[in-house]
Order: structure tokens, then sequence, then C-alpha cells
């Protein structure tokens, strides 16, 4: 057989080397590094696919469209601007939930705006599926949606053995985990939520460890030892890549994760694990990481016309604010109460000009109804910027998990990934399951 290895990259070349070099150890050593080849280089090719595709496209998808008072392509590619301007707000947002529709009506400004879709099925492997047996009571007062999540989970890790949940909540995912064989510690920090893991736990009852503890603190290191498999349901930004860290550094039997709020780290700037990431141009700022958790899925009605008018009620205190304090910048707002949004619009800034510690006062000669009307008419505008980052959302996601899975794929784990329940029950429905080699 002749292979033009010349044409293969440095890792591939250097994998064939070590193929030739074991041929006389073996056709199954041989097999069994073919497979390797194969799945270590669909990884690392998809990152680059979609790291060039990033990058080239960066001013679709990095800014920030609440900081634009008005369309950023209004004058750039007023084509654009005119298609987006035709479609209503419901349109909006009917659209950027469907990808490749939102890549058809960009095709004319985006080139291969359909690439992210396509990653995306490419990526998506047969996830491991045990068994696992459930008891009514072990979920009692678990939300429908939660459970189901909770039950497609564990059908991904192994039934039996060492399981550590880290960042456990009530510890639901370990409860069953537990019900069904596993010697289960879960680690959560609330107080509160250890309490009632463990009241949870005695009813059904199942044996298993609640601990007490911060996951990022060192005392936690001694929780993921070689025997250590360990899982995590939407432990968030800063948490899943430690937990990963720590995994790799104890070289734990294998790792279950799906992960959430990619945007919740210490540094202002996101820091890849994998030397892929590290080297990528792609520099991600704490906002550019929050783009894939833009989409949600689960509104009704009521909490939908809640958020509509929060949105409408920030843009138009951005624009009050902008006037009063004479400086044409956004000013970022906390998470505002739910209750204040019952209220009415002033009352609503001055809680925010008393959170930014602005004078509380608003001049007479300020009309706010119609500051309120431009906020309504801005957050149509700000839909129309981020319908066109909606066909990014994903593709930045894969971009995150590939990154993961790369450091996990260096380290010598046989990693696959997936998605492992349905987009309805939760959007952060990508799985990255991990078993040592
Ligand atoms: C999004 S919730 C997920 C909970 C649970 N895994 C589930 O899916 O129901 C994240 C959990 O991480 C916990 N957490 C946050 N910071 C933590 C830390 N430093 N150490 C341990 N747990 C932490 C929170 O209290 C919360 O229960």
């Amino acid at each position: 057989m002749y292979l033009d290895v010349c044409a293969f990259g440095t890792r591939k070349r250097q994998y064939i080397s070590e193929l030739v070099a074991c041929v006389d150890q073996g056709i199954i050593r041989l097999f069994s590094h073919l497979r390797h080849v194969t799945e270590m280089t669909d990884f690392s090719s998809h990152f680059q696919i979609l790291d060039q595709w990033l990058v080239r496209h960066r001013r679709w998808w990095q800014f920030q469209p609440f900081h634009h008072r008005q369309s950023i392509w209004r004058d750039e590619t007023p084509a654009l601007h005119a298609l987006l301007s035709e479609l209503s707000e419901s349109e909006i947002l009917d659209l950027s939930a469907q990808p490749s529709r939102v890549a058809q009506q960009l095709a004319p400004w985006i080139d291969d705006a359909l690439l992210g879709v396509q990653v995306e099925a490419q990526l998506q492997q047969k996830l491991a599926q045990f068994s696992v047996n459930q008891h009514e009571r072990l979920h009692y007062r678990v939300n429908g949606r939660k459970w189901q999540q909770i039950v497609a989970l564990a059908q991904c890790v192994p039934p039996t053995g060492e399981i550590v949940e880290w960042c456990a909540g009530k510890a639901h995912l370990g409860r069953l985990l537990a019900f069904n064989g596993a010697t289960t510690t879960s680690l959560e920090w609330q107080a509160s939520l250890c309490e009632s893991a463990r009241e949870l736990a005695a009813r059904v009852p199942v044996d298993m460890t609640l601990v007490h503890c911060d996951v990022l603190s060192s005392d936690t290191a001694s929780y993921i030892r070689p025997t250590t498999h360990a899982v995590a349901l939407h432990a968030c930004g800063k948490l899943h890549t430690h937990l990963l860290q720590k995994v790799v550094a104890a070289g734990a039997s294998g790792v279950t994760l799906a992960p959430c709020c990619y945007n919740l780290i210490p540094d202002a700037v996101y820091s890849p694990l994998s030397e892929a990431g590290q080297v990528s141009v792609l520099q991600l700022s704490r906002d550019d990481v929050s783009l894939p958790l833009k989409q949600t899925v689960t509104a009704g009605q009521r909490e939908q016309r809640q958020r509509d008018q929060e949105l409408a009620w920030r843009l138009g205190f951005d624009l009050l604010q902008r006037e009063l304090r004479g400086i044409d910048v956004y000013l970022p707002l906390p998470t505002v109460p739910k209750s204040l949004l019952a209220g009415d619009f002033q009352t609503f800034c001055q809680w925010a000009l008393a959170r930014k510690q602005l004078d509380e006062v608003i001049p007479s000669s300020i009309r706010l109804a119609e500051i309120e009307q431009r906020g309504c008419q801005r957050r149509v505008e700000v839909r129309r910027m981020e319908l066109v980052q909606s066909l990014f959302r994903r593709p930045l996601e894969l971009w995150l998990l590939l990154d993961m899975i790369l450091y996990l794929d260096d380290a010598g784990y046989d990693v696959t990934t997936g998605t492992f329940c349905d987009y309805s029950l939760t959007p952060r429905n990508w799985l990255i399951h991990a078993v040592k080699s």
C-alpha cells in the first residue's frame, strides 16, 4: 500500500510512523491505533474547520448588539439591513430557532453559511446507552422536564463503580446512579441543597455520600482519583473546565459532562484548555462565550412577554442614562428582580439609576413614555442583529466543546460526543463522555 504521508499534518504523520513501528507487534494493535487516528483526526479537523470559519466571519457575531443604538450593518451592507428590516419581531424569533433557514437567508453575505449546521450534524455520535432502573420515589418533587434530562444523562454513565457527582444541586443524578448500584459521592456548595439532597436520598432510601464543599478549593482534589468516573450535569463555566483539569491530573477513569453557562468564568477572556484552542487566533471574551446561551426554548407566553418588556426597558434605560450622563456608551445592569417588571418604567429607571449610583431624580424635561417607546423599537433592532449572530451560536458552542474534547483526547482519553436529550428539554444538551484508554 502506498501512503503519501507528506500530505498529512505533523500529529497525523507522528501517528502513522508509530503505526508502522508497531506493525510487527501484531495486527490487533495496528487496528486499535488506526481507530484512534481516525477519531483524533475527526475532532481536530472539525475544530480547525470551525475555528477558521468563526475567525473569518467574526464581524457577524463577535459584537454586542445591546451596545449599538442602531443596526451596525445599516451603512455597510444596506441590502442585508433592508432584508432584516422587512422581518417582524415574531418572524425573527421564529427564524432564529432554525439555523438552516437563517443560513439560506444570509448566504448572499456569508459564504459557507451552512458550514456550522453541517459540522454539528457530523459531530453527532451515538452515545453509550446503559439501562437505568427507576422508582417513583426517586423523582419526588423533581420537575418532569428536569427528570427526563437526568434519566437521559444517567443512561450515558457506566452503571456501577465509583461515581463522583460534581456540582450536584439536590443530587438527583447522583441519587439515580446510586439507586442503580454505583458508589456515589455528590459534591455541592450550597448547604441547603445538600440538606435537601440528604432528605431526598433518605426517602427512597439510597445509600450515597453528600459532601458540602467548594469544588474549586484544593481539598476536593482527593475526590477525583484514578478509580473515579466523574459526572456533571450543567456545571457552569469554570466549574466544568476545572473538573476536566482535575480528571486529567488524577488520571481518573472517566468523565461524563453536560456543560453550561460558558460565561461564568473568573477572567475577562476564556482560557482554552487544548493546545489547538490555545494557538487559535480566536480570543473569546466573557460576552462572546455567552452567545451560545442566548437561545431559550422553554418560555411560555407570559414568560416571553416578561422577557420582551425587560429587554425594552433595559434598552430604554440605556438611552436615558446616555442622555443623563452625556456619555454615549452602554452601561450594563445587574439582574432585574421579577417584581420590578410588574411595576412601571419610571420605577424601573429609578431602581436602575440607584444601582448604577447615578442621580435618581429624572429631570421633568425628559419624556419617559417616549423613551420607553424607543426602547421597544430598539428591541426589534437588537433582535435583527441577534438573528445574524444566531447562525454562529451553536458553532461557537461546538468550538468550546471541541476544545474540551481535544484536551481530553490529548491526555489519552477515548472521547465520544453528541446530544443526550432533545433540544426542547434543555438547550444545553451536548454531552462529552470520556473514558481512559
Ligand atoms: C446549574 S446547577 C446544576 C445542579 C445539578 N447538577 C442539576 O443539574 O440539577 C449548578 C450547581 O453548582 C453548584 N455550585 C456552584 N459553585 C460551586 C462550587 N464552587 N462548588 C460546588 N458546587 C457549586 C450550585 O450551587 C448549583 O447547585
